[in-house]
This record gives structure tokens, C-alpha cells and sequence, in this order.
């Protein structure tokens, strides 16, 4: 199999080709989707998306761990990150080393993904020194639901300041790269022009050096809610559900199974 991809190969990727990224949880899907992507990222979205939380806030280590360890044995291209949970880094830059070691050391993975831009940079340049390679997100930190008030855009008029201090910030303490979530999309372009790590959007607009999008938003398998910025690239949901409801009727018919679904203890004449 190919080599993977490693940090430094995405961080070369700016001005050179768009970071595709995709969201995975489960060895299927990182099969499925680790031929087209450069990165895969277990997200913690896994604990709405699979698990029917509410929030990400409750997601835990183990939960990442688990899932970590699923997509590593279902790949072996592209660069698998993987996000630090609510309440496992932001306490000191040791607290985040620690889980950071136990996240890459237990799964494999090449890189871990942390929410905050100026307030953890610091964070951020102690994991990079002690080898740990950092994907920073900023704009929209969904861990952050509670003091931001709800999943509003962020970085508008005055706002944008903030935001490309929160840029420069994380690519300054060394960050591979960048998500950017749910900022206006001029803003995502200046602020993709300002840095030199890639920047990867996902509700930021086509200027951004690569884009990401929760797999199962695209496929349409989650559909409890559908933000703007997800465009849908297939309806797998509802194909899922028309084929269980095939299989529920043939069952109360009695026509499935067939005779070719089933043994029989002499060949059939
Ligand atoms: O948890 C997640 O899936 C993410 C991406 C949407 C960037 O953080
Ligand atoms: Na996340």
C-alpha cells in the first residue's frame, strides 16, 4: 500500500492543491472514502451523528479513542486527525500533551484536531515542540456552543478581527493547518491569503486551500438537521430506509427468503 500522508505533505499542499477532507467514524467508511481524501478526520461531531447527542460537549476520550482506532485500520492513504474532546486539553499545556500522547500513541493517527485560536496558542506550540502535530479550528468552535450562544456565524463586521488574530495565532505556534468553520466567505479568503498553512472551510466559502464536510451530511444519512453550508452528494438515507422497508414487507409476505437464500440437505431436482 501507498505511504500515508503526513502532516507536513497537507502543510504543502497550500498554494499548490485543494485539501480534501472528510469526516469518518467507522472502518467502512474510512475504506470508502480514504482513496478520495488527503485527510480523514474524526471528528467529535461522531457524538451527534452516531452516538444522538445533543451537543459535542459530552464526547468522551474513550469515544475518540474507539473511533480513532476504526478509521486507522480502514486506511491507509490518507492522513488520519483526530479531535481532542470537550474538556481534554483546554485546562494547561500539559493536560493537552497528555491526551494528545494517549490519542496518537492508542490509535495510530498522525495528528490531533483542537478548538480555540489566540487562547490556545500556546497550547498549541507545546504539543508541535514535544511532537505532536496540531490542527487547529477556529470560527465556529462547536465545544464553545454555550459562551458563543448557539451555531451562529462568526468573524462578522468588527468580529473579523478576531478572527484573523485567531489566524496568524495558530499558524504562528505552528499548526499544520486550519479548519475554519461557518465565517463569511471574503473574510475566509483574506485570511487564507494572510497565513501560510492551509486553511479548510467548511461553511467558509470556495477561497478557503481546502474544504471539509461531516461524511454523513453529504451522503445523507444524517438528516435530524441540514446547515447551509452541507451540500448533499447523495440521499444514502433514503435508500436506506426505502430498502428496510422492502425487507420488512417481504418478510411479513413470506416471501423472502427465497429458495436461493436458503440450504437444503439435498440438491435441489
Ligand atoms: O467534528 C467535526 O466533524 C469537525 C469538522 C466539522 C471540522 O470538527
Ligand atoms: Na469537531
Amino acid at each position: 500500500s501507498l505511504k500515508r500522508l503526513m502532516p507536513s505533505d497537507i502543510r504543502a499542499q497550500k498554494g499548490a492543491a485543494p485539501v480534501v477532507v472528510l469526516t469518518a467514524y467507522t472502518t467502512p467508511i474510512a475504506k470508502l472514502a480514504d482513496p478520495a481524501c488527503d485527510v480523514l478526520l474524526v471528528g467529535d461531531s461522531v457524538g451527534m451523528v452516531l452516538h444522538g447527542l445533543s451537543s459535542t460537549l459530552s464526547v468522551t476520550m474513550d469515544m475518540m479513542i474507539l473511533h480513532g482506532q476504526a478509521v486507522m485500520r480502514g486506511s491507509d492513504r490518507a492522513l488520519v486527525v483526530i479531535d481532542m474532546p470537550f474538556g481534554s486539553y483546554e485546562e494547561s499545556p500539559a493536560q493537552a500533551f497528555r491526551n494528545a500522547a494517549r490519542i496518537l500513541a492508542e490509535t495510530g493517527a498522525g495528528a490531533v484536531k483542537l478548538e480555540g485560536g489566540v487562547h490556545m496558542a500556546a497550547t498549541i506550540a507545546f504539543l508541535v515542540a514535544r511532537g505532536i502535530p496540531v490542527m487547529a479550528h477556529i470560527g465556529l468552535t462547536p465545544q464553545s456552543v454555550n459562551t458563543l450562544g448557539g451555531y451562529k456565524v462568526q468573524g462578522k463586521g468588527a468580529d473579523a478581527a478576531r478572527l484573523m488574530a485567531d489566524a496568524q495565532a495558530v499558524a504562528g505556534a505552528g499548526a499544520f493547518s486550519v479548519v475554519i468553520e461557518k465565517i463569511p466567505a471574503r473574510l475566509a479568503g483574506e485570511i487564507s491569503r494572510a497565513i501560510e498553512i492551509p486553511t479548510i472551510g467548511i461553511g467558509a466559502g470556495v477561497d478557503c486551500d481546502g474544504q471539509v464536510l461531516v461524511i454523513d451530511d453529504m451522503l445523507g444519512l444524517f438528516s435530524d438537521f441540514k446547515p447551509k453550508f452541507v451540500k448533499r452528494y447523495a440521499e444514502l438515507g433514503t435508500t436506506a430506509a426505502e430498502a428496510v422497508a422492502a425487507y420488512a414487507a417481504e418478510v411479513r409476505a413470506k416471501s423472502f427468503p427465497a429458495d436461493e437464500h436458503s440450504f437444503f440437505d439435498e440438491a435441489k431436482k
